[in-house]
């Protein structure tokens, strides 16, 4: 059987890997039966988005690189689709397997489904109901296409029965990142906190962070956060005048919203703010760790929610909606969604800044993940 699998952008990088190692495992007991090939896209292209993350999860290198970079979205889909139809009328795969809500999973599903390849889709059926989110765009039109819808939660499987998805097609899997989070937690903890924050730090601070203290944790990187004005005066507002004089705030800064900070004349401000560590896109197992020891995170991110479900991190996530409603509060999760109006931001802020870790395992999120889903296709019929 010959495979292709699809990265594009930092979020992929953690659900292939266990992927790679479930078909390394697969192949030294069955005569090296499965023929993978990885693709990346290369819309996520610094070094710090991208080739860290292959290098500490023992992910080999992309067979085969796009080189496709940024873009509008159009542009991204379209360069990807031209680039990967070559691949795949060069290399003839029996599957594609795309992972996430990113560009890269909507482009590389269409195209393989168009020269009649079998789609594999891991992390299937999540739904925000919220179309203005490119990756809603990119989930709706990935399901609709796959072959085999592989899911995080029974929530996703009831979103896809609702489409009309039949259930032949879905397979109840667990969450595969968290196969990486189980996987990588002791390296993770063995990791000193001043050492992470020293080698990482954009503007060189003179404090140094005490490594005892509880901090807050932010990530951003949205569109509907950071690309508007307004919306991202206030939250960085809240940022440097609310958050920064409870706790210590590490900021992991993503480049859009570094390049949209300085666009609105905000970023001199929160570099002079005291207690405010911003460091560059942190490597996996520095995220985990600061994760780990985090009184609270404010983050955007989707996969950070279901990070701090596991550990039990209260997590505030800056979205009206999201869809991964299992990290909610009322699912069992740490989550709790305040979008970003700022008095709601500051209310759950003082709520959650009075609770203690909750750590929750929701059913299948057992570190099996990438066994099941290679099961999976090697069962399809
Ligand atoms: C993308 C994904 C999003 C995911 C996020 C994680 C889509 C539609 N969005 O959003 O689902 O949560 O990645 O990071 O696929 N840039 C760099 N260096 C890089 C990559 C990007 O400087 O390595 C800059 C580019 O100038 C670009 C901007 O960051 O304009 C945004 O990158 P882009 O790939 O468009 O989307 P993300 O916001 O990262």
């Amino acid at each position: 059987m010959k495979i292709i699998s699809v990265v594009g952008a930092r979020p992929n990088f953690m659900k292939v890997a266990p992927l790679i190692h479930s078909i390394e495992k697969h192949n030294k007991i069955n005569a090296h039966s499965i023929t993978h090939i990885l693709v990346h896209t290369g819309q996520h292209y610094d070094d710090k988005m991208s080739k860290v993350f292959f290098k500490s999860l023992n992910i080999p290198d992309a067979d085969i690189n796009l080189e496709i970079g940024s873009g509008t979205h159009a542009e991204q889909l379209g360069k990807t689709m031209i680039a990967f139809e070559k691949v795949l009328l060069k290399n003839k795969p029996d599957w594609v397997i795309v992972f996430g809500d990113v560009n890269a999973t909507l482009a590389c599903s269409v195209t393989a489904k168009k020269l009649h390849i079998k789609v594999c889709h891991i992390e299937a059926g999540l739904r925000s109901g919220d179309e203005k989110m490119p990756e809603e765009i990119n989930r709706l039109v990935t399901d609709r296409l796959s072959d085999l819808l592989l899911t995080t939660d029974k929530l996703s499987v009831e979103n896809l029965k609702k489409e009309g998805i039949p259930n032949s097609k879905i397979r109840f899997v667990g969450n595969i990142m968290i196969d990486t989070l189980d996987a990588n937690r002791e390296k993770s903890n063995s990791l000193n906190i001043t050492d992470i924050i020293k080698n990482n730090l954009i503007i060189k601070s003179s404090t140094n962070l005490n490594s005892h203290k509880k901090f807050a944790l932010i990530t951003l990187h949205r569109p509907s956060n950071v690309d508007d004005r307004t919306i991202l005066t206030s939250i960085a507002n809240f940022i440097t005048k609310k958050v920064s004089i409870e706790l210590p705030v590490i900021w992991s800064m993503h480049p859009r919203t570094e390049k949209q900070l300085k666009k609105f004349n905000l970023w001199n401000e929160i570099i002079h703010t005291t207690n405010i560590y911003i460091v560059h896109p942190l490597g996996y197992h520095e995220m985990l760790k600061l994760n780990m020891r985090a009184k609270i995170m404010l983050t955007d991110s989707g996969g950070l929610q279901e990070e701090c479900t596991i550990l039990g991190t209260p997590c505030l996530t800056l979205r009206w909606n999201t869809e991964r409603p299992i990290t909610l509060r009322k699912h069992g999760g740490a989550s709790v969604l305040v979008g970003n109006n700022i008095n709601q931001i500051k209310k759950e802020f003082t709520n959650s800044l009075k609770q203690r870790p909750k750590p929750h395992r929701p059913e299948l999120w057992d570190g099996k993940t990438a066994k099941r889903c290679l099961q999976a296709i090697l069962n399809y019929k």
